[in-house]
């Protein structure tokens, strides 16, 4: 899509994965070309659970680093983090309030979230949605690139949008493009390829991190789960075999491949040859993005300017529109 206003955001709860570069990452430093982008570091997202203060304000300094490192342009776009823009809360409030109860008990992330212990949950977490629905029509973005499992959330803040224009009849917000790219692949965990590879997973043997130094990718690559079998020259050979199929997938996509070309590259052989194969091309993305951004964070300021300038040209974009809102509803 081209000429749209972008807008995206990750929780900067740890450092970004190589399920957060293949799955948003990668397509946000692509769509920068020919649109508006705007990128935020959901701060107020990750306090919905328990954060140590010390640890999340040097989460968000390190994840603004590597976002940096891996292409995104804060002097063309906006890099920023949330809670320094107060039109977000003031719009979620707005939103909590146009939202139903009914509308937030079907959300699955929320279950999936809360388990069996939702009673013991922040109240943030069950009306995060809103939150979201608030990020994307602060802007009016048109366009939102996420991973699939957004999908639910996107067309909650819809259905904001909807009854917002429907109650207080105008036609003020938009309808909200999710933009779920079809190359995106979900990228699995090392260790058991049936959950996918997340932050919050607690064993960091699961996920390749993108600070990761080259011997340590080579390891948790090395000690990744396989089987015996040796690689089939065909798709259909890796039916029922998750860990092996996960890391085909990953390769190909880091080497610009199809599943085909690559099985036809390696089929026959066994996983040591192919493990070795994919670490170097591992190393290959993740070393530069890694050096950049340990240089990048080792000044700080310049970091802390980076955002500061991101978020006054936000504040610039979101000002009008949530005044606007807030006036709509008779503030
Ligand atoms: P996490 O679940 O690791 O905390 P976030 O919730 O911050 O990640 O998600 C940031 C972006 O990365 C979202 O667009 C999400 O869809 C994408 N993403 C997260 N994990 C994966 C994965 N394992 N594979 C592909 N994309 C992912
Ligand atoms: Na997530």
């Amino acid at each position: 899509p081209l000429g749209k206003r972008v807008f995206s955001g990750i929780q900067p709860t740890g450092i970004p994965h190589l399920g957060n570069y293949l799955g948003a990452i990668r397509h946000w430093v692509d769509i920068q070309e020919g649109n508006e982008c705007i990128y935020c570091l959901v701060d107020m997202h990750a306090l919905t659970v328990w954060q140590d203060p010390v640890q999340l304000r040097k989460q968000i300094i390190e994840q603004a680093a590597i976002l940096v490192a891996a292409g995104i342009d804060p002097q063309k776009h906006i890099l920023f983090n949330q809670s320094a823009v107060s039109a977000h809360a003031r719009l979620a409030w707005i939103f909590n309030c146009v939202a139903r109860i009914g509308w937030m008990n079907r959300m699955t992330q929320f279950k999936d979230k809360a388990g069996k212990n939702r009673e013991a949950q922040s109240a943030g977490l069950y009306v995060y949605p809103n939150l979201m629905a608030a990020d994307i029509l602060t802007y009016k973005a048109t366009c939102v690139p996420v991973g699939e499992d957004q999908r639910q959330h996107l067309e909650l803040a819809n259905d904001i949008a909807q009854k917002f224009n429907y109650d207080y009849e105008t036609d003020f917000f938009p309808e909200v493009q999710g933009y779920i790219p079809t190359t995106s692949a979900r990228v699995m965990n090392l260790r058991d390829g049936s959950k996918k590879m997340s932050k919050s997973d607690p064993s960091e043997q699961g996920r390749i991190e993108l600070m990761d130094e080259d011997d340590v990718i080579v390891n948790k690559i090395k000690r990744a789960k396989s089987d015996s079998e040796p690689l089939p020259s065909e798709k259909e050979g890796l039916e029922n075999r998750l860990e092996a199929l996960n890391l085909v997938s990953i390769y190909s996509v880091m080497s610009g491949k199809t599943v085909d070309q690559t099985l036809q590259e390696f089929a026959g052989q066994g996983f040591s040859g192919f493990k070795s194969a994919l670490s170097d091309v591992l190393i290959q993305h993740i070393s530069p993005i890694r050096e950049q951004a340990k240089k990048l964070l080792a000044d700080q300021a310049h970091i802390h300017a980076i955002l500061r300038k991101g978020a006054e040209k936000a504040s610039a974009i979101a000002e009008p529109i949530v005044s606007e809102a807030e006036a709509i509803v008779g503030f």
